[in-house]
């Protein structure tokens, strides 16, 4: 692969050396870029000598007027000609402007203009990183697809003891190592993922709805697009960054989704319904906000279309893949809805645990397959649990195949 290694100004800024020739030795050529506060604790000459490049460190050069132009549009170069950007140490001032969307120097400009894999290992004091902020920008980062090789626990360099360490070198250079065998196994398969709550109009003000954020749906989207699939994601109202290079149509209510999902099912080979789509909606909406008059209020509410049953009617050889969100009797429940909307394979989990499910980075799932066999994963990072998923869907679509061809 062709990596650049992003350099920033911390401490261990030093091991960037070791990451270089360690990334050598797995058969990468390296790019080094190091921001003015690197150059504090290391110097080019280092890194220019370890890759026999010139080591990048500005977005302009000082040199002549059109050194300066093909430097301006350096970031854009380079960003296309590289398969990953590696930053290591990632400080806590980095982890913003990459989380924020800053670009003020090469660094920060480049990750904007890279789309490529990203992997940040942050080093930086234990207090900077678990304060909120930091912990913030990094769940963003996570959200967006970036890889995180989480910070050491251990003795620091400004004498405290706790996370914040560079994690090991050889470490760093495992992790980018692995995305160079990134499965392709969705390649030919087109995958349409609806994710995300839907939301049903009460009046011109006021909805019913649910906590479903989104972010399950959204991390397998971004995951069966690196896995090779074309991708189509059906996304209610959710406060997520559009994925990148996946269209992306946004829907508000559990009509719009079914028209949506109707209008792109022909192409596609395998379906995932993450979404929580409201069950009912009221069918008769006033113009005019509802006022507080009455002592009890009642609504009327009617059943929504059943998208995912639809499509289990007339399905034909389309993988389709349910989810339930449960609170009780979850493997039951899970079961009961894969047969009754004719499922291939049905992802549940319970939505009444701390720290898992709804609104959550982590999530623990029950895999059911039609065959009857259940796959566990987690509790992880939901990027971690979309590619569990996957898998489990990359060999069940193995084996209909093969089913088919001894037909
Ligand atoms: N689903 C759908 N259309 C609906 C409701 C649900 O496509 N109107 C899909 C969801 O996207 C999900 C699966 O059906 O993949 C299960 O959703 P869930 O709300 O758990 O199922 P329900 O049948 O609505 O059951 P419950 O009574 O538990 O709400």
């Amino acid at each position: 692969m062709r990596v650049v290694l992003g350099v920033g100004g911390g401490i261990a800024a030093y091991k960037s050396a070791e990451l270089v020739r360690a990334l050598q030795q797995q058969g990468h050529a390296v790019q080094v870029v190091m921001t003015q506060a690197a150059r504090q604790f290391i110097q080019p000459l280092t890194f220019a000598a370890l890759t026999g490049r010139k080591v990048i460190e500005g977005l302009f050069s000082e040199a002549s007027p059109e050194e300066t132009l093909s430097s301006a549009v350096e970031h854009i170069a380079v960003a296309q000609e590289h398969d990953a950007l590696a930053v290591a140490p990632a400080t806590a001032d980095l982890l913003a402007k990459f989380a924020h969307g800053l670009a003020d120097d090469f660094l920060s400009t480049l990750y904007l203009a890279f789309t490529g894999h990203v992997v940040l290992a942050p080093a930086m004091n234990n207090a900077m990183w678990e304060h909120p902020a930091t912990q913030e920008n990094v769940a963003k980062l996570r959200a967006r697809g970036c890889r995180i090789v989480e910070p050491e626990e251990g003795w620091l360099a400004c004498g405290s003891i706790g996370p914040g360490r560079l994690a090991n070198p050889v470490a760093i250079a495992q992790e980018i190592d692995l995305l160079g065998i990134q499965k392709k196994d969705l390649e030919g398969e087109t995958v349409l993922i609806t994710a995300g709550p839907t939301q049903e109009p009460l009046d011109p003000v006021r909805y019913v709805s649910n906590r479903s954020s989104g972010k399950m749906g959204y991390a397998i989207a971004e995951a069966a697009a690196r896995r090779g699939a074309k991708v189509v994601l059906v996304s209610g109202p959710v406060n997520l960054a559009a994925p990148r290079n996946i269209e992306t149509i946004q829907v508000r209510t559990a009509q719009e989704m079914r028209k949506a999902v109707m209008e792109h099912l022909k192409q596609a080979t395998i379906i995932i319904k993450s979404a929580a789509v409201a069950d009912y909606y009221a069918s008769e909406v006033p113009k005019q906000k509802l006022k507080k008059t009455a002592t009890r209020l009642s609504i009327e509410l009617d059943p929504t279309p059943d998208i995912l049953a639809e499509i289990g009617q007339s399905k034909g050889d389309r993988l389709l893949v349910g989810f339930a969100a449960e609170t009780q009797n979850l493997i039951e429940e899970a079961r009961r809805k894969m047969n009754s909307k004719k499922c291939d394979m049905l992802v549940a989990n319970y939505v009444n645990q701390d720290g898992i499910g709804f609104e959550s980075d982590r999530n623990e799932v029950e895999i059911l397959s039609r065959s009857g066999e259940i796959a566990h994963a987690g509790p992880a990072d939901k990027i971690e649990i979309a590619e569990k998923i996957l898998d489990q869907i990359a060999t069940l679509r193995l084996s209909l195949h093969a089913a088919d061809a001894r037909a």
